[in-house]
């Protein structure tokens, strides 16, 4: 089960994988961060296509072709800008892996690479934005059918540190609710 869940420190447009997601913004239309590197890899193909899709709603994931990535195609969502907590931030940034999940499955994807979304420009605390994005990906490895592959791609040591104690917690927690569930 979460042993389909990857923690690696790695530029995400290096990943060999069906989809790496992209935290966007709401025009699709490039941006700087994750955004700016993955377009920069990708060449102007990727731009072009995000053009014809009218752009994206926060929460919401829209995916392309990978175009000169590695990866065959990106997804690309919308994290929320935190602004506290109260403005129903963690709730978007479910959708936002629930979503890339679900859009990753309907394309018969086996694996998928995600950044930080919303960690960075858009103000997101690290602790529990990752806790949000490894609980939506332990759900969705329980699912039938699931993309077997999730890796989180960390930029920098301190964040795959901060990945993987919150993935140790998790299991932790998960066994104790349910010895059967975790080895
Ligand atoms: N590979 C993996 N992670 C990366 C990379 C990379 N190459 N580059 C940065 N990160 P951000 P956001 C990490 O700001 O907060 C853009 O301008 C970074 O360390 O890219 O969702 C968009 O167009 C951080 O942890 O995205 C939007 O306007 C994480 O990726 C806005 O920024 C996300 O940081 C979105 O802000």
């Amino acid at each position: 089960m979460s042993e389909a869940i990857e923690i690696v420190e790695a530029d995400i447009t290096q990943l060999d994988v069906d989809a790496i997601v992209n935290a966007a913004n709401n025009s699709l239309l490039g941006g700087g961060g994750v955004d700016g590197a993955i377009h920069r890899s990708a060449g102007p193909e990727l731009v072009a296509e995000c053009r014809t899709l009218g752009g994206c709603a926060t929460g919401e994931a829209k995916i392309t072709a990978g175009y000169r990535l590695k990866a065959r195609h990106v997804i690309h969502t919308v994290g929320p800008i935190w602004s506290g907590g109260g403005a129903g931030e963690p709730a978007l940034l479910e959708s936002c892996y629930v979503g890339s999940l679900k859009l990753a499955k309907a394309h018969g994807l086996s694996s998928i690479a995600f950044p930080s979304i919303s960690t960075g420009a858009y103000g997101y605390p690290l602790a529990p934005a990752t806790r949000i994005a490894i609980a939506a990906a332990l759900a969705h490895l329980e699912g039938n059918g699931c993309v077997g592959r999730i890796v989180f791609a960390c930029f920098g040591r301190q964040a795959e540190a901060t990945y993987r104690a919150v993935l140790t917690e998790m299991r932790a927690m998960l066994s104790e609710a349910n010895p059967k569930l975790v080895e």
